[in-house]
């Protein structure tokens, strides 16, 4: 599995190749920035589930590759954080080119939760780096990144749940978001229930 910054490379590689297809093959403005919103979209969540699933899984069945994935978890992060920065820039662009259609696509209450949403990556994203280690100890940053993995999860919910009428096929993000949810609490209680243990053998 690629390491460390080398994550983040490749993905912005991808991210590249992919805005630069978009843009040469679709057959107009409007349809391209659609394409790369929702390609962005998809491939923000692949990246973010990776992060969001590392440590339960390691929890659950510790394993070497797993070991790795949490190591490279701060990447993983980093790259959906890249790859949703294109899905925005994609968004102003087709609010720009197409206004109409934008807002046939979107609601005001949609900008508001998506914006919320990307506070919470700028926010983790800039307490990611060494630099903010110290504060990065403390406990507000521990509850920033919990409440912010859990809002995100939320809007990807939102975001493909209610495309699921429509195409049955976003079912299956739906799925990955479940099974998601299902690896973190399974890890949750695993661990106190290794708490419990400990603390009746002492
Ligand atoms: C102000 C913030 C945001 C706006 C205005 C926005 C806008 C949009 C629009 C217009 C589409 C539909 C594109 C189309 O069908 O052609 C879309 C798709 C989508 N967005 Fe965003 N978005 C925002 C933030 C977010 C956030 C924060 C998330 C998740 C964390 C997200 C996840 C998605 C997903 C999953 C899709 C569906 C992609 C698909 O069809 O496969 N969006 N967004």
């Amino acid at each position: 599995m690629p390491r460390g910054p080398s994550i983040l490379v490749l993905s912005g590689v991808a991210l590249g190749v992919g805005t630069a297809a978009a843009l040469l093959l679709a057959p107009n403005l409007t349809e391209a920035l659609r394409w790369i919103i929702r390609g962005t979209a998809r491939s923000s969540f692949a990246l973010f589930l990776l992060a969001f699933i590392a440590a339960p899984l390691q929890s659950l069945w510790p394993s070497p590759a797993f070991a790795s994935l949490v190591r490279s978890r701060r990447w993983f992060g980093l790259s959906f954080a890249l790859s949703h920065g294109v899905h925005a820039v994609a968004i102003y662009g087709l609010a720009r080119h197409d206004p109409a259609l934008f807002w046939t696509l979107t609601n005001f209450g949609s900008v508001i939760s998506g914006g919320t949403a990307y506070g919470f990556i700028l926010l983790m994203v800039l307490t990611s780096f060494d630099g903010a280690a110290r504060w990065r100890n403390g406990r507000p940053w521990r509850w920033l990144h919990r409440f912010g993995l859990w809002y995100l999860l939320l809007s990807f919910a939102v975001a493909f749940g209610k495309r699921v009428p429509v195409d049955p096929a976003y079912g299956i993000a739906v799925a990955l978001i479940l099974v998601a949810i299902g690896l973190r609490v399974g890890a949750f209680f695993a661990q106190q229930r290794t708490k419990a243990v400990i603390l009746a053998q002492r």
